[in-house]
C-alpha cells in the first residue's frame, strides 16, 4: 500500500468535534500538544487523555492512557524502565509506542525487517513531529539506517477514541523485507487483574463472547485466511478487573480497520506489563520495499472509559456513526428490506420474484433484494460465479422488467453479487485459469465449489470493477449485497517474482477497497452490504465503504439474540442487518412465533426473508403492524444509545436491550424470555440513559407490562422503580416505546 489510508476524519468533522467539546466562550481546546521541556505529547478528547514521550535514549515511550486529566497536570519527562538482570534488560522492558525488533527486544515488536545484507536489527528513535488538526505525526528512524516510520495519532474530540497507524519508508538504497508491521502498540497501566474479552465464532455461530484473565504470556487473536474471518473478529476489550461490568469500571477497547489477515497480540511480560499490538498478520507475511517505497499499516482504533462495557460499546457505536461509515456524521437509516434467499434459494425467476415483490410491498418493505441465482449458469452453487451476465432462462427480458415492477411498487432494488470469486465451471475460469490465488502445479482447493480471484492482479481488478460499474450503469440498482463465501487457500500470486508474491496479503485487500471506493464515487447513491457467509468480513476497514453488514447466516431468532448481543459490543446496531425468516429454521429447527421473530430482528436493520407465498392473512397483518411500528423507532434503535440491560450471552434465559434516541425523547425496550422456570417472574428491568426529570409515557409494540406499572412517569421512575414486563411461558418477547411527553 503506497498511498496512505485515508485518515479517519477530515477537518470538518474535527471542527464539529471541537464545537461539541467547547464551553461557549472558551478559546478552542488544543487537543494535541507537545511539551518541549519534558519531550512529552498529550492528546485529550472526550473523557480520555493519552500521553507519551521521548525517553533519555530517544525511544518513544508510553506514559499514560486513561480517564481525562486536568489541563494543569504536568507530566514530567519519561525515563526508561530499569533493567533488572541481563534477562530483563531496560531496552526490552521499556513500554515503547512502536518498537522495532532489535537490541534484544523480547516482546511483540511493532516492526520487524530484514535488510539486504542480512542485518535484522532495527532500533527506532525519535526524529521529529508535527502537530496536526486532531493529533500528531511523529517520525522515528533507525539509529543508523535510513528506515523511517511516521506514526499517525488522531484523537476524536467527542469519544476520546485514538486512531493510530504507521507508514514505513525504505530510505536506504537497497531492498528491505518487512516481515511484521503493526499499526500500534498500546500499553496499559501496571495491574495484575485484567480481564480480556474477545469475539469468536464460526459459520452460523458468530459473535460469541470469550473472556479470559490476562496473565503472563500472550493471547493471540488473528485471521490467517486473507479476510477478516468468522473465527475471530479484530476487536478486544479489557476490563481492569473482574468487578468491571456493563455499567461501571475501567475498560480499554479497540478494533482494527483491516479486512485482510490481521493479528492482535495481548501480552503480559515478565514484569507484568500489558501491551496490545495489532496490524497485519506476520504469519506468511513478507513485503519487499524497494528504495523509496512505503508500506502503510491499517488503522488501529482504541479507547477508554471508566463506565463499563456498555459505555465502551456506545463510544464505539458513536464513533463509527460519526467517523467511519459512508454518510458520516449522519448515515442513512437502514430501509426495511425483503430478500427471498431463505425462501427460494437459487430458484429466482422474473415471475417468482415479481410475486414476492408485490407481497413485500404490501407489508411496508422499502427495498427488494434479489439474492444469488440471477446470473450466468447459476442454478446451484456449482456454476456461474464470475459470469456476470443475466441468466436468460430466468430473466428472458433482462432485469429491467423486475426492477421497473419493484419501483412501481414503491421500493428500491438491490442485487446480490460475489465479485471476488469464480466457479471452475464458468466461462471466466475457462478463459483465465491463472486469475485465481494459486501456486503453480499445486492443487487448487475449492470451498463451496469456488476459487478466489486474485484481486492484486491488475487485469482481475479491472475485470471486477468493470462488470460492477456496467451493472450499476445499465440498471437502476440502489443496493448491492456484496458476498464473499470462502477463505483463502494457496495464496500464491504467480504473475510476479517470488520475492513479491507475499505482497498479495496487502495488495488484494487494497484493491478490494479501491474498487469499493471508485464504485461509490461513480455511483454515489448505491448502498452496499458486506456479507461473507454471514459475519466473515466485518471490520472498520470495510465499514468505511459499506452501510451495513450481515452478521450471520443463522437467522434462528433465539440464537440470534446472543449473536446480536456479541456483535453490539464491537459494532453499531446501525449496520447490523437482522431478518425475520421462516420456521422451523435451518439452524436448530426451532419454532418461535412471528411476533417473537420480529421483535428480535427489530434490534437492528429490519429485513424480511420469509416465503410470503405461504403466509396467512394473519401473518400479513402481524408483519404490517410490526413494520409500521419499527419505522417509528428505527432511528432510535439504529443510531441511538444502546444499553444491554440483560445480556443474551451464555444461554441466558432472559435478555433485554434498551435504545435511547440522541435527544432522549424516545426509548425502546425489548425483552425476551427463553422459558419460565419454577414459577419465577421475569426480572424487573431498570431503564438507563433517560432524562431523569422528563416525563415519558409508555406504549406497547407487543406484550404487556404488569397491571400495576404506571403508564406515564418520570425518567427517574423508569430508571429507579423499573418495569415489570410480566412475561411467562416459552420463547416470549415484548417491545415497548417510551415517548417524552413534557418537562416536569
Ligand atoms: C451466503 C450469504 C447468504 C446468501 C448466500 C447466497 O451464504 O451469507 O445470505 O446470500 O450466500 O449464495
Amino acid at each position: 500500500m503506497t498511498s496512505g489510508l485515508p485518515r479517519f476524519f477530515g477537518v470538518s468533522a474535527f471542527a464539529i468535534g471541537l464545537l461539541l467539546a467547547l464551553p461557549s466562550t472558551a478559546a478552542p481546546i488544543q487537543n494535541a500538544s507537545y511539551n518541549e521541556a519534558a519531550k512529552t505529547f498529550r492528546l485529550d478528547g472526550g473523557n480520555v487523555s493519552y500521553i507519551f514521550g521521548v525517553n533519555e535514549r530517544g525511544e518513544l515511550q508510553a506514559i499514560y492512557w486513561g480517564g481525562r486529566l486536568q489541563p494543569g497536570d504536568a507530566v514530567g519527562a519519561v525515563k526508561s524502565v530499569a533493567g533488572r538482570t541481563s534477562f530483563e534488560s531496560s531496552r526490552s522492558e521499556t513500554p515503547q509506542e512502536f518498537a522495532g525488533w532489535g537490541q534484544g527486544l523480547q516482546w511483540e515488536p511493532a516492526l520487524k525487517v530484514t535488510f539486504a545484507d542480512g542485518n535484522r536489527d532495527l532500533v527506532l528513535h525519535y526524529v521529529s513531529h508535527k502537530l496536526t488538526a486532531s493529533g500528531v505525526d511523529v517520525v522515528l528512524r533507525d539509529i543508523s539506517l535510513d528506515v523511517r516510520v511516521t506514526l499517525h495519532y488522531n484523537i476524536d474530540a467527542e469519544t476520546g477514541i485514538v486512531a493510530r497507524s504507521a507508514d514505513v519508508v525504505n530510505g536506504t538504497n537497497a531492498k528491505l523485507l518487512v516481515e511484521q508491521e503493526a499499526a500500534a502498540t498500546w500499553s496499559l497501566p501496571h495491574e495484575t487483574d485484567y480481564v480480556l474479552h474477545y469475539l469468536t465464532g464460526r459459520w452460523s455461530a458468530e459473535w460469541q463472547m470469550q473472556t479470559r484473565p490476562v496473565t503472563v504470556g500472550a493471547t493471540v487473536l488473528e485471521s490467517r485466511v486473507g479476510s477478516t474471518s468468522h473465527a475471530e473478529n479484530p476487536w478486544f476489550s479489557i476490563g481492569r478487573n473482574a468487578q468491571v461490568n456493563e455499567t461501571s469500571g475501567d475498560v480499554w477497547f479497540g478494533e482494527l480497520g483491516w479486512s485482510g489477515s490481521w493479528r492482535i497480540t495481548v501480552e503480559q511480560d515478565t514484569l507484568q506489563q500489558v501491551r496490545i499490538t495489532g496490524g497485519y498478520n506476520p504469519f506468511d507475511f513478507g513485503y519487499t520495499l524497494a528504495p523509496g517505497e512505503t508500506l502503510s499499516s491499517p488503522i488501529f482504533y482504541a479507547g477508554h472509559t471508566d463506565a463499563g462495557y456498555g459505555e465502551a460499546s456506545r463510544l464505539l457505536h458513536r464513533f463509527q456513526l460519526a467517523h467511519i461509515l459512508p454518510g458520516t456524521p449522519h448515515p442513512q437509516v437502514r430501509p426495511v428490506l425483503y430478500n427471498s434467499w431463505e425462501a427460494t434459494e437459487f430458484n429466482v425467476t422474473e415471475e417468482g420474484q415479481t410475486a414476492l415483490a408485490e407481497k413485500a410491498a404490501s407489508i411496508g418493505a422499502e427495498r427488494f433484494v434479489m439474492d444469488d441465482g440471477w446470473f450466468g449458469q447459476r442454478v446451484n452453487d456449482h456454476a456461474g460465479l464470475g459470469d456476470w451476465y443475466v441468466n436468460k432462462q430466468k430473466f428472458p427480458n433482462g432485469l429491467r422488467p423486475l426492477i421497473d415492477k419493484v419501483h412501481g411498487l414503491g421500493m428500491d432494488f438491490g442485487l446480490w453479487v460475489e465479485p471476488e470469486m469464480v466457479n471452475p465451471n464458468s466461462d471466466l475460469y475457462r478463459a483465465h485459469p491463472d486469475w485465481i490465488l494459486h501456486f503453480n502445479d499445486r492443487p487448487r482447493t475449492e470451498g463451496r465449489n469456488q476459487l478466489v480471484l486474485n484481486l492484486a492482479v491488475p487485469e482481475v481488478r479491472a475485470y471486477v470493477f468493470h462488470f460492477l460499474d456496467e451493472l450499476l450503469t445499465d440498471n437502476e440498482i440502489a443496493f448491492l449485497k456484496w458476498d464473499y463465501n470462502r477463505p483463502w487457500t494457496e495464496p500464491g500470486w504467480t504473475q510476479v517474482d517470488a520475492d513479491q508474491q507475499k505482497k498479495v496479503y496487502v495488495a488484494a485487500v487494497d484493491n478490494f477497497y479501491s474498487i469499493l471506493k471508485e464504485l461509490r464515487a461513480k455511483h454515489p447513491k448505491v448502498e452496499i452490504e458486506s456479507c461473507s457467509s454471514g459475519g466473515g468480513r466485518v471490520d472498520l476497514g470495510v465499514l468505511r465503504y459499506t452501510e451495513e453488514v450481515w452478521p450471520s447466516d443463522n437467522t434462528d431468532a433465539f440464537d440470534r439474540l446472543a449473536i446480536q448481543d456479541g456483535f453490539s459490543n464491537a459494532y453499531t446496531p446501525g449496520v447490523m442487518m437482522a431478518w425475520v425468516t421462516d420456521v422451523r429454521n435451518n439452524a436448530d429447527s426451532r419454532n418461535v412465533s412471528l411476533p417473537y421473530r420480529f421483535l428480535v430482528a427489530m434490534q437492528g436493520g429490519l429485513g424480511i426473508g420469509n416465503n410470503l407465498n405461504k403466509w396467512s392473512p394473519e401473518d400479513f397483518a402481524t408483519a404490517k403492524g410490526m413494520i409500521a411500528a419499527y419505522k417509528g423507532i428505527r432511528e432510535t434503535v439504529q443510531h441511538g444509545s444502546l444499553y444491554r440491560l440483560i445480556s443474551a450471552q451464555n444461554n441466558s434465559p432472559y435478555s433485554a436491550t434498551e435504545s435511547v434516541s440522541n435527544d432522549r425523547k424516545q426509548a425502546v425496550l425489548f425483552a425476551y424470555l427463553h422459558s419460565s422456570q419454577d414459577g419465577y417472574p421475569y426480572p424487573r428491568l431498570f431503564l438507563q440513559g433517560l432524562d431523569p426529570k422528563a416525563v415519558y409515557s409508555v406504549r406497547s409494540i407487543y406484550g404487556k407490562m404488569s397491571p400495576d406499572t404506571l403508564t406515564t412517569a418520570s425518567g427517574d421512575y423508569w430508571m429507579h422503580h423499573g418495569v415489570d414486563v410480566g412475561m411467562r411461558g416459552d420463547f416470549q418477547a415484548a417491545g415497548f416505546v417510551f415517548e417524552r411527553t413534557k418537562e416536569q
